[in-house]
């Protein structure tokens, strides 16, 4: 099992993510993680660059393909234009954005605070031949002020990795909710999908102001007579 792999499990199985807390709806339960710390993806993406530029393996595919599609098939069943503006928050190896661009969406921006990711991207993005995606370094709990009216945000893993920030996981959250609503434009849509939060979970945090439109159905298991979901995926509309 590669480093990634074992990581990428861990935060599958941070504690509420257990079928013991699966229903609970406490915001302040979480275990801080090292996959909260910018040094970690900085580390790993800095591994996975250099994978990518030795053999082209573009990397981990966070929580698994099924998570990308489930969320084109949804987008795909929505009459938008190709050129609405879509924003991947913490685009990691930018393969959701290759996967849009092969949907034909044309107005792509990808950001994460590691520079290692974005040069992973940029190099996945070019090889894919999609070069002209936006893909830029930033820190989305401090957006520039322009950085603004994006009709559609997607995020997968990244509140989830806020979240496990070992310093401020509590602020974060309240911080990316805050540039939530800076960088959508009112009516705009959120796509998240968190291996870490449930829907009761999401659905508070990102209340007031952001209306569930819908859950996109994940796998469900059952275990110990409760049943959950070991994935969520909502999307919400921001009533600015
Ligand atoms: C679990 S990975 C998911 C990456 C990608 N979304 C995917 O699905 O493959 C979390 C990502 O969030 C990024 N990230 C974490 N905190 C961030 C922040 N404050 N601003 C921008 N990116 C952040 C990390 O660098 C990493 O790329």
């Amino acid at each position: 099992m590669s480093v990634m792999e074992k990581d990428s499990s861990a935060i599958k199985n941070a504690p509420d993510d257990s079928s013991e807390t699966v229903q609970n709806t406490a915001l302040d339960d979480f275990t801080p993680s090292k996959l909260g710390t910018k040094k970690y993806w900085d580390d790993a993406y800095q591994r996975e660059l250099q994978i990518f530029k030795d053999i082209g393996d573009v990397g981990e595919i966070w929580f698994g393909e099924e998570s990308m599609d489930r969320v084109i098939r949804w987008i795909e069943t929505q009459t938008l234009s190709d050129d609405i503006t879509i924003l991947d928050i913490g685009t990691g190896n930018g393969m959701f954005l290759v996967e849009l661009a092969k949907k034909g969406f044309t107005n792509l921006t990808g950001i994460d605070y590691s520079l290692a990711s974005v040069e992973l991207a940029k190099s996945v993005l070019r090889e894919e031949g999609f070069a002209d995606v936006n893909i830029e370094v930033m820190d989305f709990l401090h957006p520039p002020s322009g950085f603004s009216s994006f009709d559609m945000c997607i995020d997968k893993g990244t509140f989830d990795a806020i979240s496990l920030n070992p310093e401020d996981g509590q602020q974060g959250k309240a911080q990316y909710v805050a540039s939530l609503r800076q960088v959508l434009r009112p009516q705009g849509l959120f796509v998240i999908t968190s291996c870490n939060w449930t829907k009761e979970q999401l659905l508070q945090i990102f209340s007031p102001g952001f209306e569930l439109v819908k859950e996109l159905p994940t796998p469900c298991f059952q275990f110990g007579g409760k049943t959950g979901n070991s994935v969520t995926a909502l999307v919400f509309k921001y009533q600015a």
